[in-house]
């Protein structure tokens, strides 16, 4: 299994390219399903939640070309008419296949999905996806593990979700495009990858308004075309290595960034002390000294992202002061501490709560990563930590970050990986 070892103390410095955004690749790859030609998606980050993606689409049957490493077409119109599985040996690695669940029911009447199941993280379920196809006039059972939903057309409804949720949100979006007649999604979530999708949902021929509120109103059409899009940048990617650099003291430059969709996350920054300039795509941050910590409560969008809270937990270990971190999305998101504890940092976490108490220095040591944000933070705290960090199991950061190892040493990170 591959490893990760970084040598610590180097603050970084230089430009970043920051990739496509992975949470919003993987439900626009899904709704290719929807289209009639084909869809051209651009900006593709080289992922293996990607590759997982494309599988699943290649395995329902529609036609994946290359055009280079960064562009992707679907074609679906060689999906056959009857089976609509997704096989719980891809679900199981990768929970966004249930995305396929609203395209693949407005389009072909049927869809099987493997329940997704619990993760590291925590148990997510997917009450909201199913509550949302049937209230579009589906009949879904679950059973033998698997989703099963049917519909000769579905049909517009108002949805009120109970909760807020990302991928329910984005899967009955979906299917909602394809309905008779008019949707409202109420409770809906806000998030950038939200609105990314809608958008290339809109370059295929959709009717949709409110994508980033909190209310999205489809008109649902008849057909939808091919199109072409390219995704929105990585706001996680790239407020992962703004973290790295505000740790190190050092001074970066992230480019294609969109930083408009990245408020709060910039906010805690500069309150940790890093001066910041932003561009319309790119973020320069300059730190000087010790960061400062800050708190953090984690909540939907355009609250403080869950998928940075790691990272931010990361800085506060070697930050001046003591940091509050509340999670309200996920009950099991603190994985990382055990871990970072292995390194000396001062962490107490009392329920959904961490507090974290700064040290001088952390010291390098071997540690498991746990999920995907989790083994960000090890990285950070790799990098600051004095002598090596070894980082087992990095299979995790692969499903979310492009070629991460190399953009740090293009910063001037000692990081590489191992066999
Ligand atoms: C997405 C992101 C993930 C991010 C998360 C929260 C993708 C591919 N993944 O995940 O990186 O951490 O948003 O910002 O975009 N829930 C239910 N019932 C449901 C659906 C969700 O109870 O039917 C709960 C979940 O257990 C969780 C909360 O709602 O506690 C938020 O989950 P959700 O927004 O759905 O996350 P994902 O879409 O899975």
């Amino acid at each position: 299994m591959q490893k990760i070892v970084v040598q610590g103390g180097l603050p970084l410095r230089g430009e970043v390219r920051i990739s496509g955004a992975k949470n919003a690749v993987l439900p626009i790859l899904c709704a290719g399903l929807l289209a009639d030609a084909e869809l051209v998606v651009r900006n593709v980050p080289n992922l293996h939640d990607v590759k997982t993606t494309l599988r699943l689409l290649a395995e329902l049957g529609c036609g994946i070309t290359l055009d280079d490493s960064f562009t992707i077409r679907i074609d679906p119109t060689r999906v056959r008419n009857h089976d609509h599985v997704a096989p719980y040996e891809l679900v199981k690695t990768m929970r966004a296949s249930v995305l396929v669940l609203g395209p693949l029911l407005a389009k072909f009447g049927a869809a099987e999905v493997s329940l997704p199941g619990g993760c590291a993280i925590g148990s997510r379920p997917v009450d909201q996806h199913i509550k949302g196809m049937q209230a579009l006039g589906a009949d879904v059972v679950v059973e033998h593990g698997f989703i099963k939903a049917r519909a000769k057309r579905l049909k517009g409804a108002r949805v009120v979700f109970d909760m807020v949720s990302v991928g329910a949100t984005e899967n009955v979006l979906m299917a909602a495009i394809l309905a008779e007649g008019r949707t409202v999604l109420e409770n809906a979530a806000k998030e950038p990858e939200i609105v990314d999708l809608a958008e290339c949902l809109v370059a295929m021929g959709a009717r949709i308004e409110g994508a980033g509120s909190d209310r999205i109103v489809v008109e649902g059409v008849e057909r939808l075309g091919g199109g072409e899009h390219a995704v929105v940048a990585d706001r996680i990617e790239a407020g992962t290595f703004l973290v790295a650099a505000a740790m190190t003291g050092g001074a970066i430059t992230a480019t294609h960034a969109r930083p408009d969709t990245m408020g709060v996350v910039l906010d805690k920054l500069r309150e940790a002390g890093a001066a910041l300039e932003c561009g319309e795509d790119r973020i320069q941050l300059e730190m000087r000294g010790r960061p400062r910590a800050v708190n953090i409560t984690t909540a939907p969008h355009p609250a403080f992202p869950t998928d940075m809270q790691a990272q931010f937990m990361a800085m506060d270990c070697i930050a001046d002061g003591v940091g509050v971190i509340n999670e309200t999305i996920f009950e099991n998101r603190f994985m990382h501490v055990q871990e970072l504890l292995r390194l000396g940092a001062d962490i107490r976490v009392e329920g959904h709560t961490a507090i974290v108490r700064g040290v001088e220095s952390l010291s390098g040591a071997p540690v498991m990563a746990t999920d995907l944000r989790a083994s960000a933070s090890l990285v950070l705290a790799g990098l600051v930590a004095s002598g090596e960090t070894t980082i087992d199991r990095i299979y995790h950061l692969d499903r979310g970050y492009e070629n991460i190892e190399a953009k740090l040493s293009g910063l001037g990170a000692r990081i590489r990986r191992i066999d």
